[in-house]
């Protein structure tokens, strides 16, 4: 169709009329040629290798050069050159722009069999036979493209649930065949691996890390995937979580896990990100929050140099709020990176609209970009043609491309970027920056508002299941265990009166999450349990707050509606119908989010819903 969303940010109109200066390169530096003969709307421009500039990806855009260390610094800033032709104002020329981390990674939840975990846009582009043939080679060819633009320079193909058989020849040929489509973009491949593979393919009696034959195994597959990727980055882990094999499984330590990984990668400069994300294990029927520190903390500075402790942003698992992850907080002598959500497991899916840099700016508020190496980003893109499902779920992956590389930038700004090149820029743009800005806090107030998390329905975590408990799954995955509202009061107290999870975090946050008077209204039931009739500081009490909160999260979803309408002249209809749509389904789902959930919490708090609200049903 003429309007599909297929494009993403990269609108540029063909106008064949520059004249590139360039030296001799290789395919990255025709791409950069090819695109600015193709879309720059100057004369004269000219390309510039220049050894004496940081080998870092950076480079220098001015007015009709580019100049950097290496091809794909050049091809950035081709890409920032179009950017800034694209937008209405120019302040990003001039001067030396280069990326805070050296490693900018999507992980992709892609199954073999072309499912995807967590995934609501389609088919995995990698692994769906769909679409087989040139289109596919195109498709990846898109998507490596739509990557560089933003700075994305590696891919995990597969889902951190990994299956044993990404290793086999089968498949790595195929893993090769992108990797070569890629390359040029500058995309380097990764793995998930399963870290019992030796055994479940068959090859060894155990997947203990010290065993020799265990080990040996890994050396020679690695050798095998250097032997037809030169470049692979590495590989990505899951252990001893959600019934993942690991060490543990042989009395070992994930640092014996990761090392024995790491020893096997480091001879071709590959690494290990090793997932902290770990529960169940060691420290189960703990307080789940805590346990991923538990588990890593006495490893802190046993890791090898090329292994990166991976975790999410919050100590949880991507809720709509969580405060930061205190694992950030206390491994001083390992190298770190967060993994945020892009795709919205637990913010709407590709159903609501909820622009998420906003949530990650929070979490650098807290955790300084400084502490990390790396950023990877759980990607949201299907074989769908608009790629992501929602059309303004693009401006996640967008946002999350220009976080990683320069994460001070605003969610503000980001969000001006990606609107004006995604719908041009005639279009209502503030009031639309504005809703995207406020989306994420609608969110979290029609779902789960003051702290409160995980109240989501079993498996798809879509909907309200507040009274969710179900005897013969764990505990953790129980909302009620969670919000463990009774008569009294409702809130998780992790106080040093309660789990003292709180002991995690440095100070001021210890202190100041510990005290019901300092903890902010934001993360109060995650901290503490809290009697009906508390007070806040605004005078209200925890009940009437509480559904003040949800039906503010509705009135917000009216308000988007509005501002929705009044840019239907701006955008062409079938994205805005799109939109449109999507809108008032999450506007009916956030009612159903308050219905159900103060319904449910009534039970306990026998109050009455007070909140005199302005005429939203
Ligand atoms: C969440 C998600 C799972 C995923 C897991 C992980 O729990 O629901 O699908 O596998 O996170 O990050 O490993």
């Amino acid at each position: 169709t003429a309007e599909d969303g297929h494009n993403l940010w990269l609108r540029y109109e063909t106008l064949n009329k520059a004249h590139v200066i360039a030296p001799q390169g290789g395919k990255t530096m025709q791409i950069a040629i090819e695109e600015l003969k193709k879309y720059w709307n100057g004369k004269d421009i000219k390309l510039v290798i220049d050894k004496r500039l940081k080998n870092d990806d950076g480079f220098i855009y001015d007015a009709d050069s580019i100049c950097s260390h290496s091809e794909i610094g050049l091809l950035y800033g081709v890409y920032e050159a179009l950017r800034t032709q694209q937008l209405s104002t120019n302040s990003n020329a001039g001067g030396y722009s280069a990326p805070k981390y050296s490693r900018r990674i999507l992980n992709h939840w892609d199954n073999l069999d072309g499912s995807i975990e967590r995934g609501y846009a389609g088919k995995s582009i990698f692994f769906s036979s769909k679409l087989k043939g040139y289109d596919w080679e195109k498709r990846i060819m898109e998507y490596a493209r739509a990557n560089a633009s933003i700075g994305i320079n590696g891919s995990v193909l597969n889902n951190v649930n990994a299956s044993p058989k990404i290793l086999t020849k089968e498949y790595l040929d195929s893993i090769k065949n992108i990797a070569d489509i890629i390359r040029p973009y500058g995309i380097k491949v990764y793995l998930s691996v399963n870290f019992g593979s030796p055994m479940a393919l068959g090859y060894t009696k155990t997947a203990d890390p010290l065993d020799v034959t265990v080990r040996n195994w890994w050396i020679n597959k690695v050798n095998e995937i250097y032997s037809l990727i030169p470049d692979f980055g590495g590989f990505l882990v899951k252990a001893n979580s959600e019934g993942q094999p690991g060490p543990f499984d042989y009395g070992r330590t994930h640092a014996d896990g990761a090392n024995m990984l790491a020893d096997a990668l480091a001879p071709h400069k590959g690494i290990v990100m090793w997932r902290s994300f770990v529960y169940g294990a060691k420290h189960k029927g703990e307080d789940r929050v805590k346990q991923a520190l538990n588990e890593f903390k006495d490893l802190d500075g046993k890791f090898r140099n090329n292994v990166i402790l991976q975790s999410k942003n919050g100590p949880l698992d991507f809720q709509p709020r969580e405060p930061y992850a205190p694992i950030f907080d206390n491994m001083k002598h390992t190298k770190q990176m967060a993994e945020f959500q892009i795709t919205q497991e637990y913010t709407g899916q590709s159903k609501h609209l909820v622009y998420l840099a906003t949530m990650w700016k929070e979490f650098f508020s807290f955790v300084s970009p400084d502490c990390l190496v790396g950023i990877a980003g759980v990607s949201n893109i299907g074989d769908d043609t608009n790629w992501c499902g929602h059309p303004f779920s693009q401006a996640n992956w967008y946002a999350f491309g220009r976080l990683a590389w320069d994460p001070s930038l605003s969610a503000d700004l980001i969000a001006h970027e990606w609107i004006q090149q995604t719908f041009g820029q005639n279009i209502n743009e503030y009031a639309i920056g504005d809703m995207m800005l406020t989306s994420r806090e609608a969110c979290v107030d029609y779902m789960m508002p003051l702290g409160l998390h995980h109240l989501f329905a079993f498996d798809h975590h879509y909907g309200p299941q507040p009274d969710g408990y179900k005897a013969e799954y764990p505990i953790e995955w129980c909302p009620v265990y969670y919000h463990k509202a009774d008569k009294n009061g409702i809130g998780f107290d992790r106080s040093s009166k309660g789990t003292n999870a709180v002991s995690q975090y440095r100070e001021p946050y210890r202190s100041m999450f510990d005290n019901l008077q300092t903890c902010p209204d934001e993360y109060l039931l995650w901290f503490h349990h809290v009697p009906w009739d508390y007070k806040l500081r605004n005078g209200d009490t925890l009940w009437d707050e509480l559904c003040g909160l949800y039906y503010r999260g509705i009135e917000q979803v009216v308000s988007f509606q509005k501002i929705w309408q009044d840019a239907q002249p701006y955008v062409d209809e079938e994205r805005w119908s799109k939109v449109n749509v999507l809108l008032q389904v999450q506007l009916d789902n956030a009612k159903e989010w308050r219905n159900y959930t103060l319904g449910y919490f009534q039970t306990f708090s026998k109050q009455p819903i007070k909140y005199d609200f302005t005429g939203v049903s």
